[in-house]
């Protein structure tokens, strides 16, 4: 069904695309893993869309850089040209479909599309996660669609979910796995033993992570899904900047084997949470330990998994494929339908307008932590330590002590406390003489 929610009639004295007959004609930007598979799967539903939906849709145009690559897709003579810019100007092209990622020239590309009255259906996480907020403006303004479910945890149907079903839903908190790779490295390390860089390697021998894996396993990838995620769910345009992020690169096989021995799983999660009362947003995106009871700790391999906290609806869980190509080319195909649907009934769904979110910065959150300390193990060292605990306000809510010849390993976990004030302890037990190694300092969600 076409996009439904805040329905708006085209904008009058704007150009909005003549559509022939039922023929819909899409011009696609792009053409790596989600390009290629889109076109695949239009080719293969053309009829099934046709019957259930009266529109008849048809990839005119591809762009890519190099046209005499070898392509897994069969397209007409024609079809694949280099000029992204001719494509979004084709009077054979009726909907733009933007699947070449980064910043520039996808802004100007999607920008011109809407201008001349083409709806845009785009994947791109990082444009979105900047300026999302005006391109949504310049959509509404120009009377058309700009939909990006494949933007945020691939196949899984997360934003129509926030924009539309839950549009009356005061949501407080979106917590979420929403980052196959990292996802795929942590469960190695988890049910293997495997060291970080085992894993990492082993995620690109089998092609999960890229050759340089930055933007996966340093959280920008994640970050910018939450700043989406955070938009879409308090209505208050956050942007990739406000987002704090932490990957995993700092977490070892120690980590992981004390969080099992301790029953629990690490997992990169995406954390948006609204306060009620102040409106004030935070968005993170960390390490976290999650107790193995949580549904979120059982999600595997490259999956992804968002739990969204409503006031009236409760918890809800979205589970399924956040990465790969068909997977998101699954999600670019649905939004391309509904655009399609509106632009030949002459409507297009409003996100309506954003303000600013207020940021609440991360030490100003609280949650509860897990630290480790090697110290020395003689008389008067726990209290010592756990005076540190105590004066920096930050509660003990379990306790444990590990032999280690003249040392020993101490491990906390703390009851809910603000991110400052743990900082503060951290700090202060760096200083304490009998602390040999202050470790990991995990945060504990959902316990
Ligand atoms: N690289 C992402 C992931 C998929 O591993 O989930 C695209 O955002």
């Amino acid at each position: 069904m076409a996009a439904g929610f805040g329905r708006q009639p085209c904008t009058p004295n704007l150009q909005v695309v003549a559509i022939q007959g039922n023929r819909v004609r899409i011009g696609v930007l792009g053409c790596g893993n989600v390009g290629a598979a889109f076109v695949q799967l239009v080719s293969r539903q053309t009829d099934s869309i046709e019957a259930r939906t009266g529109v008849r849709l048809e990839v005119t145009r591809v762009a890519v850089r190099n046209v005499s690559r070898e392509r897994e897709v069969d397209l007409a003579p024609g079809v694949l040209v280099r000029d992204a810019h001719g494509v979004v100007d084709d009077p054979e092209v009726d909907v733009v479909v933007e699947v070449i990622g980064g910043i520039e020239p996808a802004r100007e590309l999607i920008a011109t599309a809407l201008g001349k009255g083409k709806p845009v259906v785009t994947a791109n996480k990082e444009l979105l996660a900047n300026v999302g907020t005006e391109l949504f403006a310049a959509a509404d303004a120009a009377g058309v669609d700009l939909l990006f479910e494949a933007a945020v945890a691939g196949g899984i149907p997360l934003i129509r979910a926030l924009r539309e079903s839950l549009r009356g839903e005061p949501i407080r908190r979106v917590l979420g796995i929403v980052n196959g790779t990292t996802n795929f490295i942590l469960t190695k390390m988890t049910e293997q033993g495997a060291d970080y860089s085992a894993a990492l390697s082993e995620a690109q021998r089998l092609g999960f992570a890229e050759r340089d894996p930055t933007a996966d396993v340093e959280g920008f990838d994640a970050g910018a899904k939450a700043a989406i995620i955070a938009t879409i769910s308090f209505g208050a345009k956050v942007v990739a900047g406000d987002v704090y992020h932490e990957g995993i690169s700092g977490v070892g096989a120690a980590d992981i084997a004390m969080a099992t021995r301790l029953g629990y799983v690490v997992k990169l999660l995406a954390i948006c949470e609204q306060d009620p009362l102040t409106r004030e947003v935070a968005v993170r995106v960390h390490p976290a330990m999650v107790p193995k009871q949580h549904p979120l700790a059982s999600v595997r391999e490259s999956y992804n998994a968002v739990f969204v906290e409503g006031d009236a609806v409760g918890s809800l869980m979205f589970y399924g494929r956040g990465a790969g190509g068909l997977p998101t080319a699954s999600a670019v195909l649905g939004d391309v339908i509904d655009a399609a649907v509106n632009l030949r009934q002459g409507t297009h769904g409003s996100l309506g307008t954003f303000t600013r979110a207020v940021i609440r910065p991360i030490d100003q959150t609280s949650s509860e932590y897990l630290l480790s300390l090697d110290v020395a193990d003689r008389p008067g060292v726990l209290h010592a330590v756990t005076g540190v605990f105590a004066h920096n306000d930050v509660s003990i809510r379990a306790a444990e002590q590990e032999g280690l010849r003249d040392d020993a390993r101490l491990v906390f976990i703390t009851h809910q406390a603000k991110e400052a004030s743990v900082q503060a302890c951290v700090r202060e037990l760096r200083d304490l003489d009998v602390v040999k190694r202050v470790g990991s300092l995990l945060r504990v969600i959902g316990a």
